[in-house]
């Protein structure tokens, strides 16, 4: 039988609710007021416009602009998209999203993991996956190469949240995906959207593979308020509010005796000094990503969280040393 691979994550799992909560890479802070208030107000009584028209002319090129039901769902629908076109390797960041590969995996493609753009080297028409700025390792490579005849796609989940330096130039010809919902604070909504880079065969694909409504009216509501100045605004303002966050955690963290990784986003790798230390954590109503699925064994993916967040898990850790000693 295939063997089946499922992505974990980090955000609430099968357990209680944790009371800090390290392992998301959902922004604090969201969501905006306005936005917030947008989203409230959706029609749920009617189906929106199933060709979603205003929006996409909202977005962009309105025929290039494909809404999705999330960045996963778009991940999965490109995959299979480009696979219909004859793509049949799909090279995935490594550590990299987990669903890259399990959508590959799914329909039987080659998964080729690469740690560095010099290690993209594809043998046949071939799917690449660039995430930028990088989950987990919230890095950010300062430039990437053309990959000519490949189809790329640029991952741009956390572009939003990028809190220092400016984004490389991304390839020419490069698919884009955007998911928002992680910078506003809102990712119990299902919702973001593919930019194709020209009307061709893989776009004519991933625009047909959509179910219909693939949004809910909230989902509308959500990427309708993106774009405005108040929600754009109000990014800053969290931008900046992360940044101290970030600054003041990786000290905390440092301070304990943790390793960590360079970063420009809000989250980062960190190896704590002791074994187990996520399942440690968990145990006292604190989570952080396990990052062993990443092929990280003892390492934990931890985003920044405000001040009151960071005495518990300093708290917890003193609790874990003084139980050791
Ligand atoms: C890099 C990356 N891409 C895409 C997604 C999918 O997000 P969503 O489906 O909530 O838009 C995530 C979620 O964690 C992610 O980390």
């Amino acid at each position: 039988m295939t063997r089946i691979l499922l992505p974990e994550h980090g955000g609430p799992d099968d357990g209680p609710p944790a009371a800090w909560d390290f392992s998301t890479n959902a922004s604090p802070l969201g969501p905006p007021p306005a936005l917030m208030r947008a989203v409230q107000a959706a029609d749920r009584q009617a189906y929106p416009d199933p060709r979603y028209r205003a929006l996409r002319q909202h977005l962009g090129e309105e025929d290039l602009v494909l809404p999705t039901a999330g960045g996963a769902e778009g991940i999965r629908r490109l995959t299979l998209a480009a696979m219909l076109a004859g793509h049949r390797e799909v090279w995935v960041p490594q550590p990299g999203f987990g669903d890259y590969a399990a959508a590959a995996s799914a329909l039987g493609l080659a998964v080729r993991p690469y740690a560095a753009p010099a290690d993209i080297r594809p043998t046949a028409p071939a799917l690449v996956w660039i995430c930028e700025p990088c989950n987990p390792t919230g890095e950010s490579e300062a430039a990437w190469p053309e990959l000519g005849g490949h189809l790329v796609a640029v991952d741009r989940a956390y572009e939003a949240l990028r809190l220092r330096g400016e984004p490389p130039a991304l390839p020419p010809g490069a698919w884009q995906l955007l998911c928002p919902n992680k910078a506003l604070g809102l990712t119990g909504i299902r919702a973001g959207w593919l930019l194709a880079p020209r009307r061709d065969e893989v776009w004519a694909r991933a625009l047909m593979l959509a179910p219909s409504w693939v949004l809910s009216a909230e989902g509308v509501a959500m990427l309708t308020h993106w774009p405005s100045d108040a929600t754009q605004a109000w990014l800053a303002d969290a931008r900046h509010q992360l940044r101290g966050w970030t600054a003041r955690q990786r000290k905390l963290l440092a301070g304990l005796g943790w390793q960590q990784r360079e970063t420009c986003t809000h989250f980062w790798l960190a190896r704590p000094p002791r074994a187990d230390m996520a399942r440690r954590l968990r145990q006292r109503g604190i989570r952080v990503r396990d990052a062993a699925s990443f092929g990280l064994t003892g390492w934990v993916r931890v985003s920044a969280q405000p001040p009151a967040a960071q005495q518990a898990l300093q708290q917890a850790l003193l609790d874990i040393e003084s139980e050791d000693a």
